[in-house]
């Protein structure tokens, strides 16, 4: 639109937009699911949603809540660090246990879901007094503490991994469900998205990051076949797969794919390692960090940091199991069905 045009003033209000209609009676697209993005206002919609063991859309579940305030052990007055604020369900429980008195430094590298939820807990009563939000890496948490925390803080949470929304709107290109531009990245205003990235590997550096982020068995046969070339779309890329491997093994390699080339292009190894390496700096004596898993390659590197930690007196206490969600919990949340919990107590 000309803003000079006279039939649209600049400082006119937007044309009214009609709410999209439900195609049937259930709404199957995330942005027709509006009174599921209004909880406050649609509970009993949100309840039936919850009941059914889905993820209201434009929300996340906190997993394994229960079990991480136990092994984090709260009190009021601590400083505390949430890596993953997401839709911060897990910083929201830690606010109401370290207040009066303590304070939330939560990071997300979201620029999108991350000033939602800072309004949300706003909103909720805790100010930058308690609570602060940080557009940020956490493999950058070396650095921030060091100039605002020096003493190290008393327990850490990292909750791995992308949240229900990234997956759940088709916008964000991480879904297999819903088609969507193929984009992926956790932080779309940087790197290459998912399409791009794809466009320009050669095979070989596809094929290792196939097997080294998502253990894919076909990673040399679909390497070549996917490498170089353009899918601008989830569905193209699923549609992709599905043609180059056995029907009864499709889902499961699409599945895979997605994995590894998220992980790829969000460097989510190497911010991983980062912080578990910058990790006992992080931490103030006898203070507590837990790590929630969603994949092997995600909890062999907590594990082994760990467990190299307490040989060399780093931690004094680790983990001796992972600690997983039991039946009830994987029922109502099939999302939790991978999560494994590591912790580890600084010396
Ligand atoms: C599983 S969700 C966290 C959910 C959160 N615990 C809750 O209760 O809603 C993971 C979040 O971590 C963020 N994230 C992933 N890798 C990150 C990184 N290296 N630095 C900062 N944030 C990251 C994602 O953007 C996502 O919002």
């Amino acid at each position: 639109m000309d803003a000079a045009d006279p039939a649209f003033p600049a400082d006119a209000p937007p044309p009214p937009r009609r709410r999209p209609r439900y195609r049937g009676k259930n709404p199957r697209a995330f942005h027709e699911k509006y009174k599921e993005h209004r909880p406050d206002q649609f509970p009993e919609t949100v309840r039936k949603v919850l009941a059914s063991g889905k993820t209201p859309a434009g929300t996340h579940r906190p997993i394994l809540l229960p079990e991480i305030l136990e092994v984090l052990a709260p009190q009021p007055g601590h400083f505390a660090i949430d890596c993953t604020l997401g839709y911060g369900g897990h910083a929201e429980a830690l606010l109401r246990r370290i207040t009066p008195g303590g304070h939330l430094l939560a990071l997300d590298t979201d620029p999108i879901e991350g000033p939602r939820t800072e309004a949300r807990l706003r909103a909720a009563g805790y100010a930058s007094d308690t609570f602060t939000w940080e557009r940020r890496n956490f493999a950058g948490l070396g650095a921030l503490l060091a100039a605002r925390q020096p003493q190290g803080a008393d327990l850490l949470l990292a909750d791995l991994g992308v949240s229900s929304m990234q997956l759940d709107v088709p916008e964000r290109g991480f879904s297999v469900k819903t088609d969507g531009p193929l984009d992926m990245r956790m932080n779309p205003q940087r790197g290459l998205s998912a399409a791009d990235w794809l466009a320009k590997v050669r095979p070989d550096p596809l094929a290792r990051a196939l097997r080294d982020n998502a253990d894919e068995p076909h990673a040399a046969r679909l390497a070549p076949l996917l490498a170089g070339r353009l899918f601008p779309t989830t569905r193209a890329l699923a549609q992709a797969l599905r043609a180059a491997v056995p029907a009864r093994d499709a889902d499961e390699v699409i599945r895979r794919v997605f994995q590894a080339v998220r992980i790829e292009i969000n460097g989510e190894f190497s911010a991983l390692e980062t912080l578990l390496r910058t990790l006992p700096g992080c931490l103030a004596p006898g203070g507590r960090a837990a790590f929630l898993t969603f994949h092997s390659g995600e909890d062999r590197r907590v594990k082994a940091a760990f467990k190299e930690g307490l040989r060399t007196g780093t931690y004094s206490a680790i983990a001796d199991e992972v600690i997983r969600p039991g039946p009830a919990e994987r029922r109502e949340n099939p999302r939790s069905t991978s999560a494994k919990l590591r912790w580890a107590k600084r010396a």
